[in-house]
């Protein structure tokens, strides 16, 4: 039933995120609340950084692709892991700005970079801008030409690699908004065009296959055709690209039956593989950025809801209802996302009926689980969605006007709240 070793039961059969009884914390802080485990959070940071070392003997950089969970606590916690940071807005970059984080290690994405964003990016000295499209390019030449400065770009290529993952997030072929292509030249023209650039400099490239990606293949698939193209960039430029983002996509438990992913091993099958090919092109090996969103947070996260209302229709199904639902985690509505459901006040007992989840908003799509197994819950109990951590309050929305949840931080038995439930005057605040 528990999807990460953070999660427990304590004796009074309720459970736990890091030693943290969640009914208790559900009664101080209210519900629905997201609670994260810190120590996973950072011991995941670790592991990613830990695989850099080992693998590529320090030369390369874990990015946290913040678009998973992104605010200033999670700034700052990649920034004292020592990770980069992947923003995708002006949004994710001023709370990164508004904490102090190293510029350097900062990577700015996006298919549809506003003027303005560029010129933020260009002002506050952002390590990284990934270019995805010549306009970009050129935008930001202008940019960084009527500031006398030089900024450090990557360009974002498409591998043409299909990642078998759900369609919604697969953005590594040919039919995606993201990136040039390589087979029609798009690419190679966009390096050329990059490389006589002297406001910017070009850094190497970037790819992105997908996301919840469960085997190495695509991604060996993936650094074997992108070397290939930064030695063709060689042979055609005489430019040795030093740098290689092979993105995010690690997936992670979401159900006890998915496989846990051995974030090392795979580490290694890939480094290998770029090793290899490396040599036998007689290339050297690129300084490696890999940019893990859901596989720092997503297991480290669980929403716990307060039960409203027990609707059995007989021969149909058991609808509970409860207090959140698809402004909080849209992503079953989205993506028909699979969770693990726990009554957090009975999770020593078995999981014995069938139901499913529903929210409050006025809308019938409006379900975070079907047809999940749940202990008998009645009125007033907690049931808790577990790997919830990425791209839930990421995503989150005021649909019905439902103010945004708070964030718990969880760590060995320590509980604090680093982001405030949002208030019905905030959400009029801007209403003229
Ligand atoms: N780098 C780039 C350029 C990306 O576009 C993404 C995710 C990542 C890194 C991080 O990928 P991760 O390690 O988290 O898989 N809302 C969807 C996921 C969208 C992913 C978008 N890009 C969901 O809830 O599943």
């Amino acid at each position: 039933m528990y999807v990460s070793d953070g999660l427990t039961v304590n004796a009074s059969g309720h459970l736990c995120v890091s030693g943290c009884d969640t009914v208790a914390l559900a009664k101080e802080y209210g519900t629905p609340l997201y609670i994260f485990d810190e120590a996973l959070i950072r011991a995941n940071l670790r592991a990613f950084r830990a695989a850099i070392e080992e693998i590529y003997g320090g030369n390369g950089l874990v990015i946290y692709a913040s678009k998973a969970f992104n605010c200033k606590e999670l700034c700052r916690i990649t920034m004292q892991e020592g990770a980069g940071l992947d923003v995708v807005s002006g949004g994710e970059l001023y709370t990164a700005l508004s904490v102090g984080f190293p510029v350097d290690k900062i990577v700015f994405h996006g298919n549809n970079k506003t003027y303005d964003e560029l010129v933020m990016a260009v002002d506050n000295n952002v390590g990284r801008v990934i270019v995805d499209n010549i306009t970009e390019l050129e935008t930001l030449d202008a940019i960084a030409r009527s500031k006398g400065k030089t900024v450090g770009i990557m360009l974002r290529i498409k591998p043409g690699i299909d990642a078998h993952t759900h369609d919604f997030v697969r953005t590594g072929q040919i039919d995606s908004k993201f990136g040039f292509a390589l087979e029609t030249g798009e690419a190679m023209a966009a390096v050329k065009e990059a490389l006589g650039m002297p406001n910017l400099k070009l850094r190497g490239l970037h790819c992105h296959i997908g996301s919840q990606i469960f085997a190495p293949d695509p991604f060996v698939l993936a650094a074997e055709v992108m070397l290939d193209f930064m030695h063709l960039v060689q042979m055609e430029t005489g430019t040795v690209l030093q740098e290689l983002n092979l993105g995010g996509g690690f997936s992670i438990k979401y159900l006890e039956s998915d496989p846990l992913m051995p974030y090392n091993d795979f580490m290694r099958t890939v480094a290998h593989a770029l090793k290899e090919k490396a040599q036998s092109l007689g290339f050297p090996m690129p300084f490696v950025l890999i940019e893990p969103g859901r596989s720092i947070v997503g297991a480290a996260g669980v929403t716990v809801y307060t039960v409203g209302s027990v609707k059995t229709i007989p021969g149909i199904r058991t609808f509970v209802s409860v207090d959140g639902g698809m402004g909080d985690n849209p992503r079953y509505a989205l993506y028909q996302s699979a969770y693990e459901l726990v009554c957090a006040n009975k999770a020593d007992q078995p999981r014995s009926t069938r139901i499913t989840l529903a929210g409050k908003c006025c809308e019938s799509g409006d379900l975070i689980q079907e047809n999940a197994p749940l202990q008998p819950v009645v009125p007033g109990d907690y049931v808790a969605v577990l790997s919830t951590g990425a791209y839930t309050y990421s995503m989150a929305s005021n649909y019905n006007r439902i103010p945004r949840l708070p964030v718990i931080l969880a760590n060995e038995g320590k509980a604090r709240m680093i982001i405030k439930r949002e208030t019905y005057e905030q959400l009029i605040e801007n209403d003229l």
